[in-house]
This record gives C-alpha cells, sequence and structure tokens, in this order.
C-alpha cells in the first residue's frame, strides 16, 4: 500500500514535470507559435500590432537575457506605441524575410534600423520619417595592417555581410566589380563577427553605429577603416498604403521627441539623436 502510494506520487509528479516542461516549451519555442500567430495575421481582430525585426544587430535590435527582442528600436516603438494608444507584439525572423512578412499581411510594422532610403524596397513598403541618420563601413582585425579602406580590398579576400541588407549589396557589388573573391552573405551579424573573428573572411561591411556598439563592448578586437561607405537612415515600414498607421506612427514619433523620452532612449543605448543637430 505504502509503496503504491510512493509510485503513485512519483508518477504524478513525473506527469506534472512533464507538463510543466510542455508548457515551458510552449512559451519558449517562439519560432513556431510565432509562426502560427504571425500567419493568423496581423492581430485586427485582437488590436495588437505585430513588429518584426532581426535581432543581431545591437544596439538597435537585440535579445535580453531571457531572449526576449530589446533594442532602441523596440523602445522607440513601445514609446510610439504608448503616445497612440497602440498595441504591440514583437517577433524576429531573418531580415530578408521582414518586407515579405509586411506585403504578405504577417506582420504590421518593421522596426529593424532599415534604411527607409533604398529605392527597391521603397517599391514595396511605405515608411515613417527616419529616426536615424547612419552608414555603412568596413570592419577588420585589429591587428590587419593591410587593409586601410575599402579601397585596399583584393581579389584574393573574403568580405562579409548579412543577407538582404545594404551591406550585402554594397559586398555584393565588389564581388561583381571584381574587387573581391567573394562576397560571404550570412543570417546574422553575429555569424559575420564569428567569421571575421576566425579569420574566415577578411572583412566585414555593417552599419556604423552597430560596428562601434561591439568595438566598445569588446574593445582591441577590430577597427573600422576607411571613410564610411555610404548615407541611409532608418525608418519603420508599414504595408504599402497603410496610410493610417504610417500617420500615427509619425505623429507618436514626433511627439516622443518633443517629449525629450526619443533623447532619453538615445542616451539609454548611446546612440546620437538626429533631432539633436
Ligand atoms: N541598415 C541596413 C539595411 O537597411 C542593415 C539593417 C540590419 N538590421 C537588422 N535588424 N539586422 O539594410
Amino acid at each position: 500500500m505504502k509503496k503504491f502510494g510512493l509510485k503513485k506520487v512519483l508518477a504524478v509528479g513525473v506527469a506534472c514535470v512533464m507538463a510543466l516542461s510542455l508548457a515551458a516549451c510552449g512559451s519558449s519555442s517562439s519560432s513556431s507559435s510565432s509562426k502560427k500567430e504571425s500567419t493568423k495575421s496581423t492581430g485586427k481582430s485582437s488590436g495588437t500590432l505585430i513588429v518584426v525585426t532581426e535581432p543581431t544587430f545591437p544596439p538597435f535590435d537585440t535579445t535580453n537575457d531571457q531572449g526576449e527582442i530589446d533594442g532602441f528600436d523596440r523602445d522607440v516603438m513601445e514609446a510610439i506605441a504608448k503616445d497612440q494608444g497602440l498595441k504591440l507584439e514583437f517577433k524576429s525572423m531573418e531580415f530578408q524575410s521582414l518586407v515579405p512578412a509586411i506585403q504578405a499581411g504577417n506582420a504590421d510594422i518593421i522596426a529593424a534600423g532599415m534604411n527607409a532610403e533604398d529605392p527597391e524596397r521603397r517599391k514595396k513598403v511605405d515608411f515613417t520619417d527616419t529616426y536615424y541618420d547612419s552608414g555603412l563601413v568596413v570592419m577588420v582585425k585589429n591587428d590587419n595592417n593591410t587593409i586601410k579602406s575599402e579601397d585596399d580590398l583584393t581579389t584574393d579576400m573574403k568580405v562579409a555581410s548579412q543577407t538582404g541588407t545594404t551591406g550585402a549589396d554594397e559586398a555584393n557589388r565588389l564581388k561583381d566589380d571584381g574587387k573581391i573573391q567573394e562576397a560571404v552573405i550570412l543570417d546574422g551579424f553575429d555569424t559575420c563577427i564569428l567569421q571575421l573573428q576566425n579569420g574566415d573572411v577578411d572583412a566585414i561591411i555593417i552599419d556604423k553605429p552597430v560596428a562601434e556598439n561591439y568595438m566598445k563592448q569588446h574593445e582591441g578586437q577590430f577597427k573600422t577603416v576607411g571613410k564610411v561607405l555610404n548615407a541611409e537612415s532608418y525608418g519603420f515600414a508599414v504595408k504599402k498604403g497603410n496610410t493610417k498607421l504610417l500617420k500615427k506612427l509619425n505623429t507618436g514619433l514626433k511627439d516622443i521627441v518633443k517629449s525629450g523620452e526619443f533623447k532619453k532612449l538615445c542616451d539609454k543605448w548611446g546612440i546620437d539623436s538626429k533631432f539633436d543637430k
């Protein structure tokens, strides 16, 4: 009897542990659940807007210790949402899937340090007013003494950048112009950095503030060389023709700049405010 009782207790215990771990799986496997939810779409019925990003791009787009999306873009979007009375849900996906997700109606807003001045993108989505002025740079290992600018890249060199980004366009252009051996196009900037560390590539092309953020946090590993390669400005994107949402985001952005909230978030994430200049 006693023995049976113990078994029963054990069985119940095991069942509980299983149930708990299943529940944990449910909430942590964000990729599968997010896919399901995002095809259900853009939460028009629930009133929740789906914001998508690619989070290997700190300080703009990153993840916190709990694996949740974090960063300047998220904070700015939350501040805009608060100002405009919007409800948001954040999801992550590969950078090149962001625009198609908006086009397909599987997401409402892209907040991903995205260059709003790219003519190809402007054909596919509408952008808010821009909130950050940026540009691309070449980053190499600190002890590299041969590459002092983009012009020093040669036909025996490999250059990495993230798929679907303006940096990848630049790397592909260098390859097409016969200036480098290979454009190594990778899913995330974290992987680009890893390949640079390992010496698998000679240089990476990356947004200047993201390079600077990385170098600040990992002193002595890398340096940027030469001048800034282009001028770009980040904006949030919505579905083409969604002027109602675009107007709300633009008004919210103006409001948080005026209230000083935007500047506070710039300071929190170590970003220069373009509205201070
Ligand atoms: N600014 C670049 C672009 O618009 C790179 C953005 C990458 N963003 C990201 N969240 N990974 O293409």
